[in-house]
């Protein structure tokens, strides 16, 4: 299975996928990498790995539209199967999804539809989690649909809330639940196990 992974950050999710399909726990092949800061780490960890990449910066364009259109191009050019948004903090619009529909996923660090949609990303969401007082927090890998965080629930695994949590230390015990699920949804993907039934994906074994 040919991936597209768009990335912003750090870059530990990607990681996750090339360890992975390292450790042949994944048939795959991440044919291209876009970053949406020339800055992220994220572009280093593909340069390390041999894997191309390079940055697409929304604000380098005129508009959203040409922006989500250099991304579509570099994804159709190299024949891309499956765009993974692994710690991408841009929303893409109705046009981006249509034109990958039904294969866009997304890592979510929460349990959907908790703490999601516009302006839950990144430390925000822990903060959140920490101010509401839950007990338990977890990850969300979904397929992308036109909303934000609202598409069909592929995989979910719970994350205890301690007491003497803080934001950060809370994203780090996320951050390594998120690293298991997504690889494990795309390989689930890639072995064709995905069903999607109105708004629940059903996995077959
Ligand atoms: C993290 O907040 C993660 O929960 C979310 O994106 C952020 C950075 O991920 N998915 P990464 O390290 O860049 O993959």
């Amino acid at each position: 299975l040919k991936l597209g992974v768009l990335v912003s950050g750090s870059g530990t999710n990607l990681q996750a996928i090339i360890d992975s399909i390292k450790a042949g726990k994944l048939n795959a092949s991440i044919e291209i990498v876009i970053s949406s800061r020339e800055d992220a780490y994220a572009l280093k960890r593909a340069r390390d790995n041999n894997i191309e990449s390079v940055a697409i910066c929304p604000e380098r364009y005129l508009s959203k539209m040409e922006y989500e259109e250099a991304m579509i191009k570099k994804l159709k050019e190299a024949k891309v199967e499956l765009v993974v948004l692994a710690g991408y903090i841009k929303v893409l619009s109705p046009h981006f999804v249509r034109a990958f529909a039904g294969r866009i996923i997304n890592i979510h660090p929460s349990l959907i539809p908790a703490f999601c949609g516009k302006g839950y990303y990144g430390i925000r969401v822990h903060e959140a989690v920490l101010e509401y007082g839950v007990k338990v927090t977890g990850a969300t890998v979904h397929f992308v649909d036109e909303g934000t965080d609202t598409g069909p629930i592929i995989l979910q695994k719970a994350v205890e809330v301690r007491d003497d949590d803080t934001p950060e230390i809370l994203a780090k015990r996320v951050l390594e639940v998120e690293h298991e699920l997504l690889p494990e949804a795309i390989r689930l993907f890639a072995e064709g196990k995905l069903e999607v039934v109105g708004r629940r994906v059903l996995i077959k074994k």
